[in-house]
């Protein structure tokens, strides 16, 4: 039985991965290091950590020079941040998560990222939101399940009475690991392995239409 819904940020609800993209990239171009939006496809849902591992690609740093590149990459995305609004919700996002609480499920928030929080303000949807699970909640990141089952834990959920929605490949197998039901945002290459995969995101797509697809 299905009781709750569990949400990514980054590329499920809003599109920030552009601005991660653009941060990224004035701390590449700055180090001198070759980097473009088809490399930062591989950085989709991972940690800043590990995100800066794959840009560097071997480029040899202290780990001195890693904490500070990771903060000043920090930096500019938050500077990017103060952009952000209501109108960056993806399309049909309000209006599931308007159904979801109107239906009695809960919605829960998983992301990788330390300024979850921060971003939710700035869109105004922490009203839809039974609880977050951010950046600073668990240690082991996406493929482990470990940030989905602290989302079902807050929800007070099972893991089985709840769906996933995720961008990320590594996001889609955490969901999968948690022993959860997984809806796709993206295309088949990436986000294929599963249960639904809506192209295009929540636009034009219902609540029932979602129960549906996964119960039938
Ligand atoms: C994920 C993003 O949600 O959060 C990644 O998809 C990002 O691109 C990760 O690297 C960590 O985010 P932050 O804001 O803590 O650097
Ligand atoms: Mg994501």
């Amino acid at each position: 039985m299905i009781k709750g819904f569990i949400f990514d940020l980054d590329g499920v609800l809003t599109d920030t991965a552009n601005f991660h993209y653009l941060a990224w990239k004035r701390l590449a171009d700055e180090i001198g290091v070759d980097f473009d939006r088809d490399r930062n496809e591989a950085l989709r849902g991972v940690s800043r950590r590990q995100s800066l591992m794959i840009l560097l690609d071997g480029y040899p740093a202290t780990e001195d020079q890693i904490v500070s590149w990771m903060e000043r990459k920090n930096g500019y995305y938050v500077e990017l941040l103060q952009e952000i609004r209501e109108t960056n919700l993806l399309p049909g996002v309000e209006s599931i998560l308007q159904d979801i609480q109107s239906a009695g499920y809960l919605a829960g928030l998983a992301s990788a990222s330390k300024n979850a929080r921060d971003v939710v303000q700035k869109l105004n949807i922490g009203h839809f939101l039974n609880s977050i699970s951010d950046g600073y909640s668990v240690e082991a990141p996406k493929p482990a399940p470990d940030l989905f089952l602290h989302a079902a834990r807050s929800l007070g959920l099972n893991p089985e009475e709840c769906v996933v929605a995720e961008d990320a490949e590594a996001g889609i197998e955490a969901g999968i690991a948690a022993g959860m039901k997984t809806i796709g945002i993206g295309p088949m290459a990436r986000v294929g392995k599963a249960d639904i995969v809506l192209e295009n995101g929540f636009d034009g797509i219902t609540l029932a239409d979602i129960i549906g697809k996964l119960l039938g």
